[in-house]
């Protein structure tokens, strides 16, 4: 019983409840307005068919007086007030208030209202009845002070608006019950899917992702709010997901040169050699492992930086040709050693709102892997387009070497992922996640293609620098 009354106290404090009552409220304040009008109009029209009924009641008279003088008027009077059960009240007074005639123990004190009409109590002027109704009545002052009182009592717009009162009564008790009742399963409703909301939140909490909130796919408001909680979760999950994986293929990753760094100072130490050379050689494959590791720590944070958006507030304006013509300066000595043809052809001046920086190691990544995966005497094609039949500008790659299979092109886009045909070369696998997340912070898309034979990758610029609509993964 406690219990329930403490669950109610607090449906009772809910929105839906608050609004139930609300509604009530104004529920019940516009029937009573409607009774009153009821009241109002129904009141007047007895009035009037009550004045009807008096005027005729003093035409009556009227004629008695005229025919019998005053002597006719006193019995008339006397023969009306003695039948019972009128509704009609009289009284005949002389000059100095002497009761001649009438049901009516004393001249009312009240005064005529504007339209000449004198309302009292029944009751207190009481004589023959004891009504505790009002009546409404006419005056008048025959010849010689004589003094006149004809009205009715006015029970039936008494007993209206009794019953009126007593509907509202009822109605005001039935609504309330209703309402109470209403407004609490309408809260309670509300509350069992808000707490089912809730019940999700506690176990995300309590560190299970998984949890859902239960749609009951009505598509209401709640049922959306849960849909949309339910879509911000499975992102947050994907998010929290692909973090682990970085941070398991970082740790991974990071520990084998780490641990062939250790392995080659500890073998160093145990041979106890006198030769500083030897030493010397050691160090220096040292210091070459740790600037190989360092790179990769620049490289993964380049990348989250990138991915955080936060250089987005630096990009300005660049000409797209400059970046383009810092990585080929860069890489043709590279191909050259290697017997490659690497041809650059710059067509167009596009300029694309950018990090220039980050543009020119997007392509120099793209150019290294073109180089580095493209056997001796291999063809590299480097070339800017600039925007053109509804596209954007672009800047494409082509080699002539072993290409990606087209499962592997969305694949070899995430982190330390590389492909077993090229274990033999060195390189860590986040060169291309570098390019991703230039790419995304740029708006533009990166285009993976078969140059068969060979790899075509493009990096295409959104037309008139809007964005692509690619969802985020
Ligand atoms: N032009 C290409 N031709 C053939 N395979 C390629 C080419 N570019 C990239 N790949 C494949 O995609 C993988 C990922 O490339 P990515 O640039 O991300 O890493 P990486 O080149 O191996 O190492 P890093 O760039 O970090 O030195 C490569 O290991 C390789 O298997
Ligand atoms: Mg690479």
């Amino acid at each position: 019983m406690k219990a329930l009354v403490i669950s109610a106290l607090r449906l009772a404090r809910t929105t839906p409840f608050r609004l139930a009552v609300l509604y009530l409220a104004m529920f019940v304040l516009s029937v009573a307005l409607i009774l009153a009008v009821v009241y109002r109009t129904t009141a007047g029209f007895l009035e009037s068919e009550i004045g009807e009924t008096i005027a005729l009641e003093v035409a009556g008279l009227q004629d008695q007086y005229r025919g019998q003088g005053l002597r006719g008027l006193v019995d008339a009077v006397r023969d009306r007030s003695a039948t019972s059960h009128t509704n009609s009240v009289y009284l005949l007074t002389t000059p100095g208030g002497v009761i001649l005639a009438g049901n009516l123990s004393a001249w009312p004190t009240a005064v005529p209202d504007a339209s000449g009409w004198t309302h009292f109590k029944v009751a207190e002027y009481g004589g023959t009845s004891d009504r505790p109704s009002t009546a409404m009545a006419v005056t008048f002052t025959l010849p010689g002070k004589f003094r006149l009182l004809v009205g009715r009592d006015m029970s039936e717009i008494d007993q209206l608006r009794g019953r009126m009162i007593a509907s509202l009564r009822w109605i005001l008790a039935v609504t309330a019950l209703l309402g109470l009742g209403g407004g609490l399963l309408v809260a309670r409703g509300a509350m069992r899917r808000i707490e089912a909301i809730n019940r999700t939140t506690r176990q995300i909490m309590a560190g299970d992702l998984t949890g859902r909130v239960p749609r009951s796919g009505g598509g209401d408001e709640i049922d959306r709010l849960a849909g949309n909680l339910n879509a911000m979760l499975d992102q947050i999950e994907r998010l929290m997901t692909g973090m682990r994986q970085v941070t398991e293929s970082v740790a991974h990753d990071l520990r084998t040169p780490l641990t062939r760094l250790r392995s080659r100072i500890e073998l160093a130490l145990i041979h106890e050699t006198e030769d500083p050379e030897v030493y010397r050689a050691v160090l220096q494959e040292t210091i070459a492992e740790a600037d190989r590791l360092l790179a990769t720590f620049t490289a993964l944070l380049s990348i989250a930086e990138a991915e955080s958006g936060a250089k987005r507030t630096e990009l300005e304006p660049v000409k797209l040709a400059e970046p383009v013509r810092i990585a080929a300066d860069l890489y043709e000595p590279v191909a050259e050693d290697k017997g490659q043809t690497l041809v650059t052809d710059i067509r167009g001046e596009p300029v694309v709102r950018g990090n220039g920086q980050l543009l020119a190691q997007a392509v120099s990544n793209l150019l290294d892997n073109a180089i580095k995966y493209t056997p001796e005497g291999g063809r590299i094609a480097l070339v800017l387009e600039g925007a053109a039949h509804g596209r954007g500008p672009r800047v494409t790659i082509a080699d002539n070497g072993p290409g990606i299979p087209s499962d592997m092109r969305e694949k070899v886009l995430q982190r330390f992922v590389r492909l077993d045909t090229a274990r033999a070369s060195p390189g860590n696998g986040l060169g291309l996640s570098l390019v991703d997340a230039v790419a995304r912070l740029h708006g533009a898309r990166l285009v993976l293609e078969d140059n068969a034979p060979g790899l075509r990758i493009s990096l295409e610029f959104p037309a008139n620098g809007g964005t692509f609509a690619t969802p985020p993964h």
